[in-house]
């Protein structure tokens, strides 16, 4: 754990309360220069602390600063490996990079921004400030068929981790777009990357963007079918990016500890918005189906009006509600 991160945790121990340089330095077995200079550093990076000769250090507000530090705080497991960037094109790309580097299953890698991220099906995915963009590396030992089902586990996983923090609960668009109020605020994207020999998965990214904070203003053309958490004014203030991204984290290694037994696909089901609605299935060609239940492989299972049921797959197409 780095000075920083000792420094704020300390802190964070106490917040509002002043801890003069000797008792942190003490604290933490550091010399009182090592300890300011870390605070001075925090100080550059956004973070909200006061100093006052004669009285120390104080943090004043749990800012939404996103940082290697607050992420690490947040976290409170300093073995996982993570990477963290102000601006990055893309986190999946990145984390894809780092997994053929050899980063080790639960690797974790974040931004604050994306110049170029990307979404289901080619498109790409609007990654402003105010969004919270991470893509979490996976080393299944599971057979590919079960694996694949990390996709809707990432859905509850953020679902749970929102939950947690605000007690908002979001609604599933099958496979994994999560829905508040009618509209999108969260995209999960997963990416694999596959053995030849035995046709395993090597390694697995999940890529999750959530509009956090992202005002409709930055969300543009998007605005009337895309929303924010914290649009409805229910998300805490003091639900930052860092906590949300450690509680999404924590909860997608609970979820794939879930795997095996697929618990989580009651919650996957209750939590979802197209069961017994109308859908348009957008393949080639698009036909509308009635969407009628998620099956034991988070299959939709649709019937057609010819009454024809059909299972859809993740990967394969993509739906839309109708109205
Ligand atoms: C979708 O809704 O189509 C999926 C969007 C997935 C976006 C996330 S943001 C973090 C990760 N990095 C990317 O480039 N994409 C995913």
């Amino acid at each position: 754990m780095s000075t920083k991160t000792r420094v704020l945790e300390v802190l964070y121990q106490q917040p509002r309360a002043f801890i003069s340089g000797e008792d942190l330095a003490a604290a933490l077995g550091l010399s009182r220069a090592a300890v300011w200079k870390a605070v001075h550093s925090l100080k550059a990076q956004g973070i909200a602390i006061e100093s006052v000769a004669g009285q120390g250090y104080r943090i004043l507000a749990q800012e939404d600063v996103l940082c290697l530090e607050t992420l690490r705080q947040a976290l409170q497991s300093p073995e996982i490996e993570l990477q963290f960037f102000d601006e990055l094109d893309s986190t999946n790309r990145a984390a894809k990079e780092w997994a053929l580097a050899g980063a080790p299953h639960g690797s974790l890698l974040v931004a604050a921004r994306q110049t170029a991220g990307r979404g289901r099906l080619g498109r790409s995915f609007l990654s402003p400030q105010g969004g919270l963009y991470m893509s979490i590396l996976l080393r299944p030992r599971e057979e590919a068929s079960t694996a694949v089902m990390m996709t809707a586990g990432a859905a509850v996983a953020v679902c749970r981790a929102v939950a947690s923090l605000s007690g908002i609960q979001l609604g599933i668009k099958w496979v994994n777009d999560l829905f508040l109020q009618g509209k999108k605020c969260c995209g999960i994207l997963t990416e694999a990357g596959t053995g030849f020999e035995n046709a395993s998965i090597e390694y697995m990214v999940l890529g999750i963007g959530i509009n956090v904070t992202t005002t409709a203003q930055q969300l543009g053309e998007h605005a009337d079918v895309a929303t924010s958490l914290a649009a409805g004014g229910d998300w805490p203030v003091e639900a930052t990016r860092a906590k949300l991204a450690a509680a999404v984290y924590h909860q997608v290694l609970e979820v794939y500890g879930e795997l095996g037994d697929k618990a989580f696909l009651p919650e996957y089901r209750d939590r979802s918005i197209v069961l017994g609605r109308q859908v348009r299935v957008l393949a080639t060609p698009v036909y509308e189906a009635e969407a009628l239940e998620i099956d034991q492989e988070a299959r939709l299972i649709v019937r057609e009006p010819n009454g024809c049921r059909t299972a859809l797959s993740y990967g394969e197409i993509s739906i839309k509600l109708d109205k």
